[in-house]
């Protein structure tokens, strides 16, 4: 294990010109937030944290009482620094502003989160996790919600942390992805891996097998072909897995490879998805293709993606690079067909 606190990399990649001061301390202080999330998370029914909220955000979804603490630790870590110019967070119907105090900043940041991703697995002690993602601010004044509207190339860092038996952050400022593990020891992450690499193929899939009847034509022949195992057309057999918690089904590929997917169904066509583009889809992306894995919308590469609302969805399938070519593949081949 190496000795390389998340600080001690983060000053390194700032002397290499990777980042400014502005992005380091903006990283620096979303790894502090998880590690207050963490502490909320570990503490379960002894901190009264578990439960509905009562409340429902922009998106019609009942709130945990872990969704609305989790993005009130991000929002108030976030306000005093200086660098930042605004937050946007899957949980408000609209990006803040963050007042500028330091008027020496070279740059100012756009941070998006996801506070708390896999919410049905809360009150089960299941893993769930933060996924934040930093654009540049180009503008000078105030920003809106369309100051958010970049495609996921112009992200300049993403990462997310999972709270599970032990609490990881894995982060991308666009040099590789490299994991950090939580020392509770001594309070700080450590570099765990360096350099994570996504094998090209796999035998593992990630999808809800429960809204198999509501999927389009090609994913129902995608999955059914793998299905099919050794004698299908895919000649192996493969294994499945489905946390529910994004973060943890993420994690596992960046472990050890495979495919997750989030397909369109007729359940969630009207709005696009399940996922959303800028709070999930967007910075797991970038963190995957930094780990040599590949992302899509099924249809195109889900980075090139223009948004066109803050809480836009997406279909989402990403993971090791061959076994994502091969999903899209499918729909490629279906559209051709249906012309
Ligand atoms: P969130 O808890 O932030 O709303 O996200 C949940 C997401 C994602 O983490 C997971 O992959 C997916 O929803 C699970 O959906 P199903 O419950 O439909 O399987
Ligand atoms: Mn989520
Ligand atoms: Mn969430």
């Amino acid at each position: 294990m190496s000795n390389v606190s998340l600080t001690r990399f983060l000053l390194e990649a700032q002397q290499k010109g990777q980042i400014d001061a502005e992005l380091r301390l903006c990283i620096t202080v979303v790894s502090q937030a998880c590690r207050v999330i963490a502490n909320s998370v570990n503490k379960g029914a002894l901190g009264g944290v578990l439960g509905d909220a009562g409340t429902g955000n922009i998106q019609g979804e009942a709130q945990k009482k872990l969704d609305v603490i989790s993005n009130e630790i991000l929002l108030e870590a976030n306000a005093w620094g200086g660098h930042l110019a605004g937050m946007a967070s899957e949980e408000m119907d609209h990006s803040i502003p963050v007042p500028q105090h330091d008027d020496d900043a070279d740059s100012r940041y756009l941070l998006l989160f996801d506070p708390l991703d896999g919410s049905s697995n809360i009150d089960v002690n299941i893993s769930v996790g933060t996924i934040f993602s930093v654009l540049k601010y180009e503008g000078d004044g105030t920003p809106t919600d369309e100051d958010y509207l970049q495609p996921g190339t112009k992200q300049v860092a993403a990462g997310y942390c999972t709270y599970g038996p032990s609490t990881t952050l894995v982060i991308t400022v666009g040099h590789g992805t490299h994991a950090f593990t939580l020392d509770r020891e001594i309070g700080s992450f450590v570099l765990t891996t360096k350099n994570v690499q996504i094998p090209e193929e796999t035998k593992e899939f990630a999808v809800n097998m429960s809204n198999q009847r509501f999927w389009e034509k090609p994913m129902q022949d995608y999955v059914g072909d793998m299905l099919l195992g050794k004698t299908g057309p895919r000649e192996k057999d493969f294994n499945m897995r489905w946390v529910a918690s994004m973060v943890a089904d993420v994690h596992r590929i960046m472990t050890r490879g495979g495919i997750f997917s989030y397909p369109i169904d007729e359940k969630v066509a009207a709005k696009g998805g399940k996922l959303r583009l800028l709070y999930e889809a967007n910075p797991m992306s970038f963190l995957i293709e930094q780990a040599g894995g590949a992302a899509s919308t099924g249809r195109g590469r889900m980075l090139d993606v223009q948004p066109t609302g803050l809480h836009q969805r997406v279909p989402v399938f990403l993971g090791s690079k061959k076994e994502v070519e091969a999903a899209v593949q499918y729909h490629t081949d279906f559209d051709n067909q249906s012309k």
